[in-house]
């Protein structure tokens, strides 16, 4: 692992308008992250008593390192935070929910609406037999039930796993079988580009072999060719809920209770079951969405991820229905039918907070800027970030066309395992492109050398988190040694596996992941997982993929591919093993490029060094090859 090497940066800065503070919910940076260090369990008491507990905790957290129980006693239940706590104020009739699909379909639920049909789905999961505690498969496209299926778990302390709809058959499986999910729930189509893409078969290739699972719950949108229901074990969305009680008492959960497992790509092996709690994520959740976002009662707010990923749990679902947001959601791609589509949504529905990822802001900037010029932004209030770093030109880019160098910026750096954000620049701050910026209030975070010591600004490092907070990840499910792996890398810390360096005024900005991860387009894949769908192609022998910077995601997967006897290079072959891939785990994790070759680098161990493979591929030095093999 690199360490102790120098990045150069500019002290370029952005001052925003002094009103964003006076106004803001967090007022003064410096202050409040004063306050919370000064007495951390009173600062997050008091995000906790904005929220609704059946019965209240008595301490705020214990930390045994590295297991934290945060609000050990108390009872509450997050669907109950989402919902029951809005439709009981004035924001019952407020729309809480807009689906914006392709070709102008529309629907829109105010929050009396959500809370009745999360009722009903909830319902319609008892009848199937969930109890608290069974882990609830979702795979399913962008669409308002995706979400309703979600609080219904959550409503009755069913453990939903919620898998991204692009995923293929045999990544899906693994995720069934590793969560050993009892239900699961999906469509027959998504629509993508005015097409649509089936996913039903996904889910009975997937299910082969998955004896956890008792029932499919199927989504049917294709009214004029409906796909057909085996009854046995398959039942449609709205047969489940036609006939049951709207009624439904949220479960008082105890907030130690697992809400969610979300697996997310591991360096190593089998993708990680990451294990979320009940009352923990939930603080976490509505405190991070009400102060970096900002949110007041008459914004219109829109996180363009998908729930399959963290990004779309916390700031799509969980934070912004807790905090009584409205929220967009839409099924298209950002440049379908034109590369308008996206600013045509702010215009339409007057969009204050829109947050994204860097990946799509570089794609736009390719298109040019007559697209969001033909269109009335000036409803924005708030431009997010997240996913990959945010490079100074996107930045610029985001702040002067977008936001019309007026909408403060949050390039909000944070993971799956996090639950929530844990550097950004808060708003009314001055902004360092490149920089994602200090730890907010309620998190400690720095950049260290391999022995836990501070590196001096402007040298790079290895990022660590250094005290618990209540959004923490519990568990990576059914398998403790890779939780007590991130607490071991670098001594007493987190270490979150990103390389990371501070400026001057303390801002951090993070270089990219420092392990077998590769991030494209703002998603992570584990290396492991697409070197054994490309191995398990009859063809391959072995294979290693690295990845390589590209303009627009960031990073493209490059494949080696070593063939077995008997199988010549060709290009038909290439296309063969990509296809293979591109079914097997889904098109996110398909390589760009194969390259056919006749060995790979090893250690004498037997391990590949891909990152030899990189520096060949860039042309630039391999560093330290003592340990090759050959
Ligand atoms: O490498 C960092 C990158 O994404 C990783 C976490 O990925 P995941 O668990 O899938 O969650 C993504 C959404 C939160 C991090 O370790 N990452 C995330 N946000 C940023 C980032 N890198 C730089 N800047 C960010 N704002």
């Amino acid at each position: 692992m690199a360490e102790d090497f120098s990045v150069k940066f500019t002290d370029k800065q952005y001052l925003p308008d002094p009103s964003v503070k006076k106004n803001s919910w967090i007022g003064d940076y410096q202050k409040a992250y004063n306050a919370f260090i000064k007495d951390p369990d009173s600062f997050w008491d008091k995000n906790a008593s904005e929220l609704h507990w059946f019965s209240p905790y008595s301490k705020v957290k214990e930390w045994n390192f590295p297991h934290a129980r945060w609000f050990p006693d108390g009872k509450t239940n997050i669907a109950y935070n989402c919902l029951d706590r809005q439709v009981q104020n004035a924001r019952r009739n407020k729309v809480a929910l807009i689906w914006k699909g392709e070709e102008d379909t529309e629907r829109i639920y105010t929050y009396r609406q959500l809370y009745r049909e999360v009722m009903r789905m909830a319902n319609g999961l008892k009848k199937l037999g969930v109890v608290k505690g069974d882990r609830v498969c979702i795979y399913m496209p962008m669409v308002p039930e995706q979400i309703i299926s979600m609080l219904a778990c959550a409503r009755i302390g069913a453990v939903h796993s919620v898998v991204f709809g692009g995923f293929g058959a045999a990544a899906l499986h693994s995720r069934i079988t590793g969560a050993e999910a009892k239900v699961v729930i999906t469509a027959d189509v998504t629509f993508r580009r005015g097409k649509s893409i089936p996913l039903k078969h996904i889910i009975e290739e997937a299910i082969i072999d998955a004896p956890s699972v008792e029932h499919v719950v199927v989504l049917r949108r294709e009214l004029h060719q409906p796909v057909e229901i085996h009854r046995e074990m398959e039942v449609d969305f709205y047969d489940l809920i036609k006939d049951v009680s709207p009624d439904c008492e949220a479960e008082v959960m105890d907030a130690e209770d697992p809400l969610f497992i979300l697996y997310t790509s591991g360096s190593t092996g089998a993708p990680k079951g990451i294990v979320h709690t009940c009352g923990g994520y939930m603080v976490g959740a509505y405190y991070t969405t009400k102060n970096v976002f900002d949110i007041k009662d008459n914004d219109v707010y829109w996180c363009t991820a998908d729930p399959g990923w963290i990004t779309g749990h916390s700031y799509v679902v969980y934070g912004p229905l807790m905090n009584g947001a409205t929220i967009i959601i839409t099924e298209g791609t950002p440049d379908y039918p034109d590369a308008g589509s996206y600013w045509r949504i702010v215009e339409d529905f007057g969009v204050t907070i829109l947050y994204t990822a860097p990946t799509a802001i570089r794609m736009f900037m390719k298109m040019g800027e007559d697209w969001p010029d033909k269109s009335n932004l000036s409803s924005l209030r708030i431009l997010g970030s997240v996913g990959e770093p945010l490079n100074p030109e996107a930045f610029e880019w985001y702040y002067r066309v977008i936001g019309n160098n007026r909408c403060p910026v949050v390039d909000t750096w944070w993971q799956t395992e996090t639950g929530m954000h844990m550097i950004t620049t808060m708003i009314g701050e001055p902004m360092y492109p490149g920089f994602a910026g200090k730890p907010i209030p309620g998190v400690v975070a720095d950049v260290v050398d391999k022995d836990g010591k501070p590196v001096p600004h402007g040298t790079g490092g290895f990022l660590v988190l250094k005290e618990p907070w209540p959004s923490m990840f519990r568990a990576v499910f059914k398998d403790p040694e890779r939780y007590q792996k991130y607490w071991d890398t670098i001594p007493g810390y987190y270490t979150v596996g990103d390389l990371a360096v501070k400026n001057k005024q303390g801002y951090i900005m993070v270089l990219g992941r420092s392990d077998d991860l590769i991030v494209v387009a703002g998603h992570n894949i584990g290396t492991a997982e697409v070197e054994s769908a490309l191995v398990s192609h009859k063809a391959v022998a072995e294979a290693a993929v690295i990845g390589k910077p590209d303009d627009v995601k960031g990073n493209v997967i490059k494949a080696f591919v070593i063939l077995r006897l008997g199988h010549e290079p060709s290009d038909r072959l290439k296309n063969e093993i990509l296809y293979h891939v591109r079914i097997t785990l889904g098109p996110i994790a398909m390589p760009s490029e194969i390259e056919f070759v006749t060995s790979l680098p090893k250690t004498r161990s037997g391990k590949i060094m891909r990152r030899v493979l990189k520096a060949k591929e860039m042309g630039m030095d391999p560093g330290d090859i003592s340990t090759i093999e050959d």
